[in-house]
């Protein structure tokens, strides 16, 4: 893993020296110290040829002449830094670390001389510090040449300013973060074979071992008992035995009531009897991408000791076909007593979710629900790789989510539920089909959710369809692959609004 230090000094041990350069292109005090060093490089660099605007993540690598370690020095642009956000600073580490890995050096040094708009310098030195960190993330373990065996890759990032101290503090609680987001990814890039309900119980057991989580892990003979029909209906296909997993946190008084996460954990979805056409298929490993942003949330609160109760519930199925799949047509009890008419084996995430949603309500007084699930393809069309989608019943929550999306930059945006939509799921043989026909998918398939959400209980329901996985790498602090989308969210709504 890359190493982030802070220190106030010391930088001409680095091979590479960031110096962070506004649209205005002054540089600071040390800066020009550097320049004078190495032959005014930096300011012939910004003088010569006009083209370095200093626009925000932009950048230019330039070569210095010297015996000792330092070989570049890098030029990154903050924009007309007045107005720049938090997230964006994050955005800004990214792009430095990217600089600096592609630059084949070892270590590197980032300037830090001014705060950033409203952002003190050891908040812009730890926002940086995180962003690098986020973007630094690999799934290689399946590769048996590794890149990066190389001893020309990159493996220390120090941030340099004043109140480094301060910086390393507030990196202890950026750092808590973005452990739960790789946690998360980790999750999300695992391979379909090897993660399957069992396993990645076991894993999530694993990794929360040693933070003050309580973990139960349900199997299918305890679900059964509890008359969770329609998320076993979905596992009935597969060998594996589906599992549910309860998390839960408490760092606040005991009579606080707990915000709740349900996430959707489909290990692989072929579709079932429903089969899902074969190209592309492999994409449906991320069908747990819900699941997964429920318990590296779960990671992150508990490992900064968020004075928040917490309760994260996932249910972890796989969606096979097979001589005892279910079949189109099926009607199956759900936990809540409800029937369900499964009309397309493929519409299963909400199978899954009714039930852990009956779980919760029935052993927790939640503050609030909030679940997340990849859970249609309509929500891509609706909003492709922008945003995920929010559905409500409640406008006070729904503005808590929206403006704590804001600040991550992980976006939602706010969509309808309707009686007419309601409608839409109506069967005739059983209290509700599992899908809604032609049109609006996505809305059909919260309505279905929110059949089983208990008169008075605030929720939300968040489709992450569009958003759990990074097809191309456009995101600076996000490689290609799993994005452990909602980690950063769910972090950011609870200490927004709960602590
Ligand atoms: N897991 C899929 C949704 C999905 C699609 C996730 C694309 C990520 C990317 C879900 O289980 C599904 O198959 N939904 C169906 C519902 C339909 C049968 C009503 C869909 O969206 O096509
Ligand atoms: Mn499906
Ligand atoms: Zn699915």
């Amino acid at each position: 893993m890359l190493n982030i230090s802070f220190t106030k000094d010391g930088f001409y041990q680095n091979n590479l020296i960031v110096v962070l350069v506004n649209s205005q292109l002054k540089l600071g005090e040390i800066a020009l110290d550097l320049d004078q060093k190495f032959n005014q490089i930096i300011t012939h660099a910004l003088k010569d040829d006009g083209s370095f605007k200093g626009k925000l993540m932009e950048s230019k690598v330039l070569t210095v002449i010297s015996e000792g370690e330092l070989k570049r020095i890098a030029i990154v642009g903050v924009g007309d830094e007045t107005e720049i956000k938090q997230h964006q600073l994050q955005e800004l580490g990214g792009k430095i670390y990217s600089v600096a890995r592609d630059e084949k050096i070892k270590t590197a040094a980032i300037l830090v001389e001014k705060s950033l708009g409203q952002h003190k310098i050891p908040e812009v030195m730890s926002s940086i510090g995180g962003g690098a960190l986020l973007a630094s993330y690999k799934f290689d373990k399946y590769l048996t040449k590794k890149e990066d065996n190389s001893d020309l890759r990159i493996q220390h990032i120090y941030v340099i300013g004043d109140g480094a101290e301060e910086a390393g503090q507030m990196f202890k609680e950026k750092k808590s973060e973005v452990d739960g987001v790789f946690f998360s990814r980790d999750l999300v890039s695992e391979v379909p074979n090897v993660l399957y309900p069992g396993s990645y119980a076991e894993k999530v057991a694993e990794e929360l071992e040693g933070l003050d989580v309580d973990i139960e892990v349900l199997g299918e003979r305890e679900m059964r008992a509890l008359g969770m029909g329609a998320l076993l209906g979905v596992g009935q296909g597969s060998a594996k035995e589906s599992k549910m997993v309860i998390m839960r946190y408490n760092g606040a008084e005991s009579e606080t009531k707990p915000i709740c996460f349900v996430g959707k954990g489909v290990t692989f979805d072929t579709g079932g009897i429903s089969l899902k056409p074969s190209a592309g298929m492999d994409e449906m490993k991320y069908d747990m991408g819900g699941s997964a942003a429920v318990a590296g949330a779960v990671k992150a609160l508990a490992s900064r000791g968020a004075k928040a109760n917490i309760v994260g519930i996932i249910g972890l199925v796989e969606n096979m076909p097979g001589s005892n799949a279910q079949r189109p047509g099926d009607v199956v009890t759900t936990m809540s007593g409800q029937t369900v008419e499964v009309l397309n084996t493929d519409a299963e995430g909400r199978l899954v979710l009714c039930d852990c949603m009956t779980y919760l309500q029935k052993n927790f007084q939640p503050e609030c629900v909030i679940d997340l699930a990849t859970l249609t393809g309509a929500i891509v069309v609706s909003l492709a790789n922008t945003y995920g989608g929010l559905f409500s019943n409640d406008d006070d929550l729904s503005n808590k989510l929206v403006s704590s999306s804001l600040k991550s930059n992980e976006k939602l945006w706010r969509m309808p539920l309707h009686k007419d939509y309601d409608d839409m799921i109506k069967s005739s043989v059983a209290d509700v089909a599992n899908i809604g026909g032609r049109g609006a998918g996505s809305s059909t398939a919260a309505h279905f959710i929110q059949r089983f959400v208990d008169e008075g209980i605030k929720w939300a329901h968040l489709d992450i369809a569009g958003m759990a996985w990074e097809k191309k790498s456009t995101n600076p602090i996000c490689p290609k692959g799993a994005v452990g989308f909602g980690v950063r969210l769910l972090n950011q709504f609870v200490k927004d609004h709960y602590e």
